[in-house]
């Protein structure tokens, strides 16, 4: 496989970085301390097309391919994985989701701001027991009719607190096991559903997770994407898109800790010289630049796997499950090549170690990548 990058993929490339150096960095580590959402970043992101990259233009969108957003998802990652996975979670599992399986009605209603990024979506599947076994999900939605009585609580939501749209799974027919479960359109100030506590977390601190609660909670049918009972298959299918996206943000977690060290090495002296010159941690360098390649490379095809209208299932679990391997690894050996600088918040790389583990759990854990590439191998 060859991946030519465009003039276009590269002018967005370079934009991306560019908001990350000029925007992101300044301030990122008080955000991270503070578990502050970089609320004003977003909003600028927003501006600059980046939270509905992959859209239609007439609904608001970039119209642009997957390829260009995990261009953009790499370099933002670089500096901060907190601002990422709101964009990753607006762009490939609520923009996505509605562009793909919502009707004319919700597109102009839900998808039109949410791609202009004038407001923020939460994807809300995770419940405190149907984590990884996500067709075990306690939240009902009951046919009433005209509505749904939505009841249930949901947890880990990424973007709980600063979304006003929320696609949250629920069952309706537990007799049907997955095929009972529908996606419902929840909108923030909907009477009886409260954002619950935000979870004090080791990474990704700027990023707002929450615990939602939904009591009588009362949704039109017209907020049901798809048809009834297609709430478990829409989850699965939009989880493999963004799936390529937090791949994306491993990556570049990866990259940026790499780059930080690439750095170092060349001003930081010990044994009478600079220590990129000591062999030990030419190696280290060598090992770091090989493992991030090899993870590009994984996240590129799946990106244009999807651009290709191929089958993606496997080729995101496959980029995921490795580019979040190679976060691990990669941070890890950062913070060794900065010895006790990289142990100190103000290098960075300490931040970027604790982010890179939640690409290991997030859109499905390693262990739950691997039922995935199990089982498209095995068929
Ligand atoms: N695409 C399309 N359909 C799929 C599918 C996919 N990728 N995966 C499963 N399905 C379908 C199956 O074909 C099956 O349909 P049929 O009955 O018609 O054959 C149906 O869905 C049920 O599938 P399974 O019986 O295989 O379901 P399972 O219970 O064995 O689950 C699993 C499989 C892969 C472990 C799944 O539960 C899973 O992916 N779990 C992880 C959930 C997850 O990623 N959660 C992340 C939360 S969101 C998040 O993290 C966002 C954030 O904050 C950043």
């Amino acid at each position: 496989m060859h991946v030519q990058l465009s003039e276009e993929h590269l002018m967005i490339q370079k934009a991306a970085r560019d908001f990350a150096q000029n925007e992101l960095k300044p301030g990122v580590i008080e955000r991270d301390e503070k578990q502050e959402f970089p609320a004003e970043q977003i909003k600028k992101l927003g501006e600059l097309g980046f939270m509905g990259m992959m859209v239609d233009p007439k609904y608001g969108g970039s119209g642009l391919d997957t390829l260009s957003y995990v261009l953009v998802m790499e370099e933002l990652s670089k500096v901060d994985a907190s601002a990422s996975v709101a964009v990753s979670v607006n762009n490939s599992l609520v923009c996505w989701g509605l562009e793909t399986f919502g009707n004319e009605e919700q597109k102009q209603k839900y998808l039109v701001p949410l791609a202009k990024g004038e407001v923020i979506g939460a994807f809300c599947l995770s419940e405190p027991e149907a984590g990884s076994d996500a067709t075990s999900q306690r939240t009902t939605a009951v046919d009433m009719g005209d509505y749904y009585l939505l009841n249930g609580t949901k947890n880990w939501i990424t973007n709980g607190s600063s979304a006003s749209v929320y696609l949250v799974m629920a069952q309706t027919d537990a007799a049907k096991g997955s095929k009972g479960i529908n996606c419902l359109i929840v909108e923030r100030g909907m009477d009886g559903f409260i954002v619950g506590a935000k979870e004090n977390k080791m990474g990704i601190r700027g990023s707002d997770t929450h615990t939602l609660l939904f009591n009588d909670v009362k949704v039109p049918k017209a907020n049901r994407v798809g048809e009834d009972g297609f709430g478990f298959k829409f989850a699965m299918k939009t989880l493999s898109g963004g799936r390529i996206g937090i791949a994306a943000q491993a990556l570049g977690i990866a990259a940026g800790a790499y780059e930080l060290s690439l750095e170092y090495s060349k001003q930081r002296k010990a044994f009478g010289k600079v220590i990129s010159e000591h062999q030990a941690i030419q190696f280290k360098l060598a090992d770091m630049a090989t493992e991030i390649e090899a993870a590009r490379l994984l996240v590129y095809k799946a990106a244009c796997d999807k651009d290709a209208g191929l089958d993606y299932t496997a080729s995101s679990a496959m980029a995921k499950l490795y580019a979040s391997k190679v976060a691990m690894e990669v941070t890890t050996e950062a913070v060794q090549v900065h010895g006790g600088y990289g142990y100190v918040k103000e290098y960075h790389v300490e931040r970027l170690m604790r982010d890179a583990k939640i690409t290991q759990i997030y859109e499905g854990t390693t262990e739950v990548q691997k039922i995935v590439i199990a089982r498209s191998v095995l068929s």
